[in-house]
């Protein structure tokens, strides 16, 4: 899928979407609980995101591979698993932590988000993992403007990261995004050469770092979705949809329920 520029209508649509996004992750909350099952949120999940916003759970069915569509409405990674995670019927456990990612489409417009959440008392370095990575989300959210070469995001967020002795994923990236799910540009979260694309004001794309507590290295799990870290160290992963203006950034993914930001992060919009 090609890069879009949206036009203001267009903003419009992916404003929407996005803050319903956030909304699905502020409605699960209460309900990333020790002993609920990762199906049971996901039924929350769909009913919410079908009923009470009337959108479309984008994950359902997603089937770019051709041959093995997701069979859930979100995703629910948990501990050592990096990504795409399928909810199943394991409950959680006290000192979990688990990332859900949401994307839902309105009116043909996706909106795409995801947070870490901490089951009861966790490890110290769990908590560490998580609050690292959601500032290493913003650190990559802060360099989003008019004419920065995509680089400066991976950039910063991998400078960041490694500093606390951290290691950035390389195999997965966020993407433009729009009326599809997965859009032009790759959005790398280490400094590649490759990422040359300058960000252009109308472009919407994700940030979504995942970081690895050990090695970067990845490995997919059998049932062709999740994705875990070879070294089976944590793994945390914060994301955003954000708009590129002709001055800076604009979140998208917000809603009442969303986190304090981190202190080097003045506005969400510049
Ligand atoms: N939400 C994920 C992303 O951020 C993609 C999930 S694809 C799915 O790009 F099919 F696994 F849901
Ligand atoms: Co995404
Ligand atoms: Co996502």
């Amino acid at each position: 899928m090609p890069i879009t520029i949206k036009n203001k209508e267009e903003i419009e649509g992916m404003r929407v979407a996005g803050r319903l996004a956030s909304q699905v992750l502020d409605y699960l909350t209460p309900f990333v609980k020790e002993n609920k099952t990762t199906n049971h949120l996901d039924k929350l999940a769909f009913d919410f995101i079908t009923q009470d916003i009337k959108s479309i759970p984008a994950p359902l069915h997603y089937n770019p591979s051709g041959d093995n569509p997701y069979p859930k409405s979100i995703c629910t990674s948990i501990n050592n698993m990096v990504c795409h995670g399928i909810p199943n019927d394991k409950p959680l456990r006290k000192g979990d932590i688990i990332n859900i990612d949401v994307t839902i489409i309105k009116d043909g417009w996706h909106g795409d988000t995801s947070r870490m959440f901490l089951i009861g008392e966790t490890s110290i370095a769990a908590k560490r993992l998580c609050a690292l990575t959601y500032d290493a989300m913003w650190h990559g959210i802060s360099k989003v403007g008019p004419n920065i070469p995509i680089l400066e995001i991976g950039r910063a967020i991998q400078k960041f990261t490694e500093a606390q002795g951290c290691s950035v994923v390389r195999d997965y990236c966020g993407h433009g995004i729009g009326r599809n799910f997965h859009e032009e540009p790759q959005i790398l979260h280490f400094a590649s050469p490759e990422a040359k694309t300058i960000l252009v004001p109308g472009m919407t794309i994700t940030v979504e770092p995942m970081i690895n507590a050990g090695r970067k290295e990845t490995k997919g799990l059998p049932d062709g979705w999740g994705v875990v870290t070879k070294d089976r160290s944590l793994s945390a992963q914060w994301e955003h949809t954000v708009l590129v203006t002709e001055t800076g950034f604009e979140v998208l993914t917000l809603s009442e329920g969303y986190p304090a930001l981190p202190a080097f992060i003045t506005s969400t919009k510049t």
